[in-house]
Protein backbone atom coordinates (compact mmCIF):
# COMPACT_ATOMS: atom_id res chain seq x y z
CA UNK A 1 0.00 0.00 0.00
CA UNK A 2 1.26 3.57 -0.91
CA UNK A 3 0.57 6.79 0.86
CA UNK A 4 0.99 8.95 -2.66
CA UNK A 5 0.04 5.98 -5.36
CA UNK A 6 0.46 9.03 -8.03
CA UNK A 7 4.36 9.91 -7.01
CA UNK A 8 6.71 9.06 -9.26
CA UNK A 9 10.41 10.26 -9.61
CA UNK A 10 10.65 13.93 -9.60
CA UNK A 11 11.30 15.97 -12.85
CA UNK A 12 14.27 17.28 -11.73
CA UNK A 13 15.51 14.03 -11.05
CA UNK A 14 14.67 12.48 -14.43
CA UNK A 15 16.28 15.90 -16.43
CA UNK A 16 19.35 15.73 -14.47
CA UNK A 17 19.66 12.10 -14.85
CA UNK A 18 19.58 12.68 -18.67
CA UNK A 19 22.02 15.67 -18.59
CA UNK A 20 24.53 13.37 -17.18
CA UNK A 21 23.43 10.62 -19.60
CA UNK A 22 23.62 12.50 -23.21
CA UNK A 23 26.39 14.84 -21.85
CA UNK A 24 24.21 17.53 -22.33
CA UNK A 25 24.21 21.18 -21.20
CA UNK A 26 21.61 20.87 -17.82
CA UNK A 27 19.80 24.26 -17.63
CA UNK A 28 17.03 22.02 -16.02
CA UNK A 29 17.28 21.72 -12.30
CA UNK A 30 17.77 25.33 -10.48
CA UNK A 31 21.16 25.53 -9.00
CA UNK A 32 23.90 27.62 -10.24
CA UNK A 33 27.51 26.37 -11.73
CA UNK A 34 29.77 28.71 -10.14
CA UNK A 35 31.05 28.42 -6.45
CA UNK A 36 29.44 30.07 -3.24
CA UNK A 37 31.42 32.93 -2.47
CA UNK A 38 34.87 31.66 -0.63
CA UNK A 39 34.05 34.14 1.72
CA UNK A 40 31.39 31.84 3.49
CA UNK A 41 32.93 28.90 2.46
CA UNK A 42 35.74 29.78 5.04
CA UNK A 43 33.25 31.73 7.60
CA UNK A 44 32.28 27.14 7.90
CA UNK A 45 35.32 26.03 7.94
CA UNK A 46 36.42 28.09 11.08
CA UNK A 47 33.21 27.34 12.75
CA UNK A 48 34.38 23.53 12.26
CA UNK A 49 37.39 24.66 13.96
CA UNK A 50 36.21 26.50 16.32
CA UNK A 51 34.74 23.74 17.44
CA UNK A 52 30.73 24.07 16.48
CA UNK A 53 30.13 20.66 15.31
CA UNK A 54 27.55 19.39 17.75
CA UNK A 55 23.62 19.74 17.61
CA UNK A 56 22.45 23.35 17.14
CA UNK A 57 19.86 24.40 19.39
CA UNK A 58 16.36 22.98 18.33
CA UNK A 59 14.93 26.52 16.55
CA UNK A 60 18.57 27.14 15.01
CA UNK A 61 22.06 29.04 16.29
CA UNK A 62 20.59 32.14 18.29
CA UNK A 63 22.86 34.36 16.35
CA UNK A 64 21.71 33.42 13.22
CA UNK A 65 17.60 33.82 14.55
CA UNK A 66 19.04 37.34 15.20
CA UNK A 67 20.59 38.42 12.09
CA UNK A 68 17.35 37.49 10.26
CA UNK A 69 15.46 39.32 12.32
CA UNK A 70 17.31 42.51 11.51
CA UNK A 71 17.47 42.10 8.24
CA UNK A 72 14.06 40.92 8.17
CA UNK A 73 13.30 44.34 10.03
CA UNK A 74 15.12 46.30 7.70
CA UNK A 75 13.78 45.28 4.33
CA UNK A 76 9.72 44.50 5.65
CA UNK A 77 9.41 46.91 8.73
CA UNK A 78 8.64 44.01 10.42
CA UNK A 79 9.78 42.32 13.96
CA UNK A 80 10.11 39.29 14.39
CA UNK A 81 11.10 37.87 17.68
CA UNK A 82 14.20 35.55 17.23
CA UNK A 83 13.66 33.87 20.17
CA UNK A 84 10.01 32.01 19.28
CA UNK A 85 9.18 33.19 15.38
CA UNK A 86 11.85 32.34 13.72
CA UNK A 87 13.35 28.54 12.79
CA UNK A 88 16.43 27.55 10.52
CA UNK A 89 15.34 24.46 8.36
CA UNK A 90 16.81 22.10 6.05
CA UNK A 91 15.96 24.55 3.37
CA UNK A 92 12.90 25.40 2.17
CA UNK A 93 11.10 22.18 1.37
CA UNK A 94 11.92 20.84 4.80
CA UNK A 95 10.26 24.25 5.94
CA UNK A 96 7.41 24.24 3.67
CA UNK A 97 6.72 20.34 4.78
CA UNK A 98 6.77 21.32 8.42
CA UNK A 99 4.33 23.99 7.88
CA UNK A 100 1.86 21.95 6.35
CA UNK A 101 2.26 19.16 9.40
CA UNK A 102 1.68 21.22 11.43
CA UNK A 103 -1.56 22.29 10.13
CA UNK A 104 -3.21 20.35 7.50
CA UNK A 105 -5.70 17.75 8.73
CA UNK A 106 -7.79 14.60 6.69
CA UNK A 107 -10.22 16.55 4.81
CA UNK A 108 -8.68 20.13 4.91
CA UNK A 109 -8.63 22.09 1.33
CA UNK A 110 -5.19 23.84 0.31
CA UNK A 111 -5.67 25.85 -2.94
CA UNK A 112 -2.33 26.29 -4.63
CA UNK A 113 -1.64 28.07 -7.99
CA UNK A 114 -0.59 25.88 -10.92
CA UNK A 115 2.07 25.42 -12.37
CA UNK A 116 3.45 25.27 -8.61
CA UNK A 117 6.71 24.20 -7.78
CA UNK A 118 6.18 20.40 -6.90
CA UNK A 119 6.53 19.76 -3.00
CA UNK A 120 3.30 21.41 -2.52
CA UNK A 121 0.71 18.83 -3.22
CA UNK A 122 2.08 15.57 -2.50
CA UNK A 123 2.91 17.09 0.92
CA UNK A 124 -0.53 18.46 1.18
CA UNK A 125 -1.82 14.99 0.41
CA UNK A 126 0.42 13.08 2.86
CA UNK A 127 -1.52 14.65 5.69
CA UNK A 128 -5.11 13.67 3.94
CA UNK A 129 -5.36 17.46 2.85
CA UNK A 130 -7.39 17.93 -0.90
CA UNK A 131 -5.43 20.18 -3.11
CA UNK A 132 -7.14 22.64 -5.32
CA UNK A 133 -5.57 23.82 -8.12
CA UNK A 134 -6.14 27.33 -9.62
CA UNK A 135 -4.23 27.37 -13.15
CA UNK A 136 -2.19 30.20 -14.07
CA UNK A 137 -2.30 31.21 -17.62
CA UNK A 138 0.61 31.76 -19.83
CA UNK A 139 1.98 33.65 -20.76
CA UNK A 140 1.47 36.55 -17.86
CA UNK A 141 0.96 33.91 -15.47
CA UNK A 142 -1.21 36.45 -12.96
CA UNK A 143 -3.44 35.54 -10.05
CA UNK A 144 -7.19 36.19 -10.73
CA UNK A 145 -8.42 36.54 -7.44
CA UNK A 146 -12.27 36.12 -7.72
CA UNK A 147 -11.37 32.36 -9.14
CA UNK A 148 -9.71 32.10 -5.59
CA UNK A 149 -12.90 33.18 -3.74
CA UNK A 150 -14.89 30.83 -6.12
CA UNK A 151 -12.68 28.49 -4.72
CA UNK A 152 -13.21 28.21 -1.00
CA UNK A 153 -15.32 26.09 0.86
CA UNK A 154 -16.15 25.59 4.56
CA UNK A 155 -13.43 23.18 4.54
CA UNK A 156 -10.42 25.49 2.94
CA UNK A 157 -7.77 26.02 5.24
CA UNK A 158 -4.82 26.98 3.60
CA UNK A 159 -3.72 28.89 0.53
CA UNK A 160 0.16 28.46 -0.68
CA UNK A 161 1.68 31.17 -2.93
CA UNK A 162 4.81 31.47 -4.43
CA UNK A 163 6.44 35.23 -5.48
CA UNK A 164 8.98 36.01 -7.27
CA UNK A 165 7.22 32.33 -8.96
CA UNK A 166 8.90 29.32 -10.51
CA UNK A 167 8.77 28.40 -13.29
CA UNK A 168 6.70 31.74 -14.53
CA UNK A 169 9.33 34.09 -12.96
CA UNK A 170 5.99 36.29 -12.32
CA UNK A 171 5.59 38.92 -9.31
CA UNK A 172 2.80 39.60 -7.01
CA UNK A 173 2.07 43.49 -7.02
CA UNK A 174 1.40 45.01 -3.82
CA UNK A 175 -2.11 44.85 -4.93
CA UNK A 176 -2.29 41.14 -5.41
CA UNK A 177 -0.82 40.84 -1.27
CA UNK A 178 -3.58 43.44 -0.59
CA UNK A 179 -5.97 40.96 -2.20
CA UNK A 180 -4.81 37.78 -0.39
CA UNK A 181 -4.67 39.58 3.30
CA UNK A 182 -8.24 40.32 2.51
CA UNK A 183 -9.26 36.74 1.43
CA UNK A 184 -7.36 35.23 3.87
CA UNK A 185 -8.52 37.55 6.95
CA UNK A 186 -12.30 37.23 6.12
CA UNK A 187 -12.50 33.08 5.54
CA UNK A 188 -9.82 32.64 8.06
CA UNK A 189 -7.12 30.53 5.84
CA UNK A 190 -3.29 30.00 6.81
CA UNK A 191 -0.89 31.13 4.30
CA UNK A 192 2.42 29.98 3.01
CA UNK A 193 4.40 32.09 1.22
CA UNK A 194 6.97 30.57 -0.59
CA UNK A 195 9.46 33.95 -0.90
CA UNK A 196 12.79 31.46 -1.40
CA UNK A 197 13.66 34.07 -4.39
CA UNK A 198 12.62 37.25 -2.56
CA UNK A 199 16.43 38.38 -3.32
CA UNK A 200 16.61 37.69 -7.39
CA UNK A 201 13.62 40.38 -8.89
CA UNK A 202 14.50 42.55 -11.65
CA UNK A 203 13.55 45.99 -13.43
CA UNK A 204 13.59 48.08 -10.37
CA UNK A 205 10.77 46.05 -8.96
CA UNK A 206 10.58 45.27 -4.98
CA UNK A 207 9.83 41.76 -3.94
CA UNK A 208 6.14 41.77 -1.82
CA UNK A 209 6.70 39.79 1.42
CA UNK A 210 3.88 38.62 3.42
CA UNK A 211 5.63 40.23 5.99
CA UNK A 212 5.32 43.77 4.97
CA UNK A 213 1.42 43.30 5.20
CA UNK A 214 0.64 43.48 8.94
CA UNK A 215 -2.81 41.32 9.17
CA UNK A 216 -1.51 38.64 6.42
CA UNK A 217 1.78 38.00 8.39
CA UNK A 218 -0.13 37.32 11.86
CA UNK A 219 -1.40 33.92 9.79
CA UNK A 220 1.22 33.77 7.03
CA UNK A 221 4.20 30.65 7.27
CA UNK A 222 6.73 32.87 5.29
CA UNK A 223 9.44 30.55 3.83
CA UNK A 224 13.10 31.46 2.74
CA UNK A 225 16.40 29.29 1.07
CA UNK A 226 20.16 30.47 1.63
CA UNK A 227 20.48 28.26 -1.03
CA UNK A 228 18.93 30.24 -3.88
CA UNK A 229 20.73 33.32 -1.98
CA UNK A 230 24.03 32.17 -1.73
CA UNK A 231 24.66 29.89 -4.63
CA UNK A 232 24.66 26.66 -2.39
CA UNK A 233 21.77 24.84 -2.74
CA UNK A 234 23.88 21.44 -1.71
CA UNK A 235 23.28 22.75 1.72
CA UNK A 236 19.79 22.87 2.29
CA UNK A 237 19.38 25.83 4.75
CA UNK A 238 16.40 27.80 4.71
CA UNK A 239 14.19 29.64 7.09
CA UNK A 240 10.36 29.96 8.79
CA UNK A 241 9.32 33.36 10.03
CA UNK A 242 5.64 33.20 11.87
CA UNK A 243 3.89 34.67 14.20
CA UNK A 244 4.70 32.90 17.90
CA UNK A 245 1.21 31.04 18.00
CA UNK A 246 2.11 29.25 14.42
CA UNK A 247 5.39 28.87 15.25
CA UNK A 248 4.82 26.68 18.35
CA UNK A 249 3.15 24.31 16.19
CA UNK A 250 5.59 24.13 13.29
CA UNK A 251 8.31 23.67 16.38
CA UNK A 252 6.09 20.62 17.36
CA UNK A 253 6.95 19.45 14.21
CA UNK A 254 9.71 20.25 13.53
CA UNK A 255 11.79 18.96 16.54
CA UNK A 256 10.58 15.19 16.00
CA UNK A 257 11.23 15.31 11.86
CA UNK A 258 15.25 16.83 12.30
CA UNK A 259 14.84 18.37 15.40
CA UNK A 260 18.25 20.46 14.19
CA UNK A 261 19.86 21.43 11.09
CA UNK A 262 24.07 22.02 10.19
CA UNK A 263 25.57 24.06 13.26
CA UNK A 264 28.67 25.33 11.37
CA UNK A 265 27.04 26.19 8.69
CA UNK A 266 24.35 28.29 10.67
CA UNK A 267 27.57 30.37 12.46
CA UNK A 268 29.06 31.10 8.70
CA UNK A 269 25.62 32.42 7.59
CA UNK A 270 25.01 34.60 10.38
CA UNK A 271 28.25 36.50 10.12
CA UNK A 272 27.97 36.58 6.41
CA UNK A 273 24.39 38.16 6.39
CA UNK A 274 25.49 40.79 8.22
CA UNK A 275 27.00 42.21 5.15
CA UNK A 276 23.79 43.58 2.64
CA UNK A 277 25.29 43.60 0.20
CA UNK A 278 25.91 40.00 -0.18
CA UNK A 279 21.91 40.09 -0.92
CA UNK A 280 20.97 43.30 -2.26
CA UNK A 281 23.70 42.92 -5.37
CA UNK A 282 21.65 40.04 -6.42
CA UNK A 283 19.42 41.54 -8.09
CA UNK A 284 21.89 43.19 -10.31
CA UNK A 285 23.73 39.89 -10.60
CA UNK A 286 21.07 37.84 -12.37
CA UNK A 287 19.16 40.69 -13.80
CA UNK A 288 22.67 40.98 -15.79
CA UNK A 289 22.70 36.92 -16.45
CA UNK A 290 19.04 37.17 -17.48
CA UNK A 291 19.94 40.05 -20.09
CA UNK A 292 23.27 37.99 -21.34
CA UNK A 293 21.06 34.71 -22.19
CA UNK A 294 17.73 37.05 -23.79
CA UNK A 295 20.81 38.64 -25.83
CA UNK A 296 22.26 35.91 -26.83
CA UNK A 297 18.60 33.87 -28.13
CA UNK A 298 17.56 36.96 -29.72
CA UNK A 299 17.78 35.41 -33.27
CA UNK A 300 16.11 31.73 -32.23
CA UNK A 301 12.97 30.73 -33.00
CA UNK A 302 11.88 30.29 -29.40
CA UNK A 303 9.48 33.21 -28.19
CA UNK A 304 10.90 34.44 -24.88
CA UNK A 305 8.02 35.06 -21.81
CA UNK A 306 9.46 37.74 -19.66
CA UNK A 307 11.14 37.02 -16.50
CA UNK A 308 10.74 39.75 -14.02
CA UNK A 309 12.29 37.22 -10.94
CA UNK A 310 13.83 33.97 -10.16
CA UNK A 311 16.55 32.73 -12.36
CA UNK A 312 14.31 30.90 -14.56
CA UNK A 313 13.00 31.67 -17.93
CA UNK A 314 10.93 30.32 -19.75
CA UNK A 315 11.11 29.69 -23.69
CA UNK A 316 7.92 29.05 -25.64
CA UNK A 317 8.29 26.80 -28.32
CA UNK A 318 5.63 26.84 -30.46
CA UNK A 319 7.09 28.46 -33.61
CA UNK A 320 9.41 25.18 -34.23
CA UNK A 321 7.11 22.37 -33.40
CA UNK A 322 4.04 20.56 -32.15
CA UNK A 323 5.26 18.15 -30.04
CA UNK A 324 4.20 17.58 -26.46
CA UNK A 325 6.65 19.74 -23.97
CA UNK A 326 7.79 16.32 -22.35
CA UNK A 327 9.15 15.03 -25.46
CA UNK A 328 10.37 18.13 -26.51
CA UNK A 329 12.43 18.30 -23.78
CA UNK A 330 13.84 14.57 -23.76
CA UNK A 331 14.86 15.44 -27.53
CA UNK A 332 16.51 18.69 -27.06
CA UNK A 333 18.49 16.43 -24.38
CA UNK A 334 19.24 13.66 -26.10
CA UNK A 335 19.36 15.55 -29.62
CA UNK A 336 20.84 18.10 -29.27
CA UNK A 337 22.25 17.97 -26.12
CA UNK A 338 20.78 21.04 -23.70
CA UNK A 339 18.35 19.47 -20.63
CA UNK A 340 15.79 21.83 -19.76
CA UNK A 341 12.24 21.39 -17.62
CA UNK A 342 8.99 20.66 -19.63
CA UNK A 343 6.34 22.92 -17.85
CA UNK A 344 3.26 21.29 -18.28
CA UNK A 345 4.67 18.54 -15.25
CA UNK A 346 4.01 21.61 -13.14
CA UNK A 347 0.08 22.58 -13.78
CA UNK A 348 -2.86 21.09 -12.58
CA UNK A 349 -4.00 19.14 -15.31
CA UNK A 350 -0.85 19.13 -17.06
CA UNK A 351 -1.91 21.57 -19.66
CA UNK A 352 0.73 22.00 -22.00
CA UNK A 353 1.41 25.31 -22.80
CA UNK A 354 4.37 24.57 -25.19
CA UNK A 355 7.05 26.19 -22.61
CA UNK A 356 10.42 24.75 -21.67
CA UNK A 357 11.92 26.68 -18.78
CA UNK A 358 15.71 27.20 -18.40
CA UNK A 359 18.15 28.39 -15.29
CA UNK A 360 20.49 31.29 -16.45
CA UNK A 361 22.25 30.75 -13.30
CA UNK A 362 25.17 29.77 -15.16
CA UNK A 363 28.58 30.70 -16.42
CA UNK A 364 28.60 32.87 -19.59
CA UNK A 365 30.59 30.06 -21.10
CA UNK A 366 27.42 27.84 -20.42
CA UNK A 367 24.72 30.40 -21.26
CA UNK A 368 27.16 31.19 -24.29
CA UNK A 369 27.12 27.24 -25.36
CA UNK A 370 23.42 26.67 -24.75
CA UNK A 371 22.32 30.22 -27.08
CA UNK A 372 24.50 28.13 -29.61
CA UNK A 373 22.71 25.04 -29.81
CA UNK A 374 19.12 26.81 -28.94
CA UNK A 375 20.04 28.74 -32.07
CA UNK A 376 20.28 26.01 -34.34
CA UNK A 377 16.81 24.74 -33.46
C1 LIG B 1 9.58 27.79 -5.40
C2 LIG B 1 10.53 26.93 -4.64
N1 LIG B 1 10.28 26.62 -3.37
C3 LIG B 1 11.11 25.84 -2.65
C4 LIG B 1 12.27 25.33 -3.20
C5 LIG B 1 13.15 24.44 -2.37
O1 LIG B 1 14.22 25.13 -1.81
P1 LIG B 1 15.33 24.36 -0.95
O2 LIG B 1 16.34 23.83 -1.90
O3 LIG B 1 15.87 25.42 -0.03
O4 LIG B 1 14.63 23.27 -0.21
C6 LIG B 1 12.58 25.61 -4.53
C7 LIG B 1 13.78 25.04 -5.17
O5 LIG B 1 13.91 24.96 -6.36
C8 LIG B 1 11.68 26.44 -5.27
O6 LIG B 1 11.94 26.74 -6.56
Amino acid sequence: MSKLPEIAISIFSIMSKMALDYDAINLSQGFPNFPSDPKLISLVNKAMIEGNNQYAPMAGAISLRETIAHKVKKLYNKAYNPSNEITITAGATQAIFTAIAATISKGDEVIIFTPAYDCYAPTIELFGGIVRYIQLQSPTYQPDWDKVRDKISRNTKMIIVNSPHNPSGMLFSENDMLQLQQISEEKNLFVISDEVYEHIIFDGNNHQSAAKFEALSKRTFIIASFGKTFHNTGWKLGYCLAPQNLMKEFQKVHQYNVFCVNHPMQLALSEYLKTPSHYLDLPGFYQQKRDYFIAKLKLSRFKIIPSQGTYFQLLDYSNISEESDIIFAENLTKEYGVATIPTSVFNANKEDFKQIRVCFAKTEVTLNEAAAILNRI
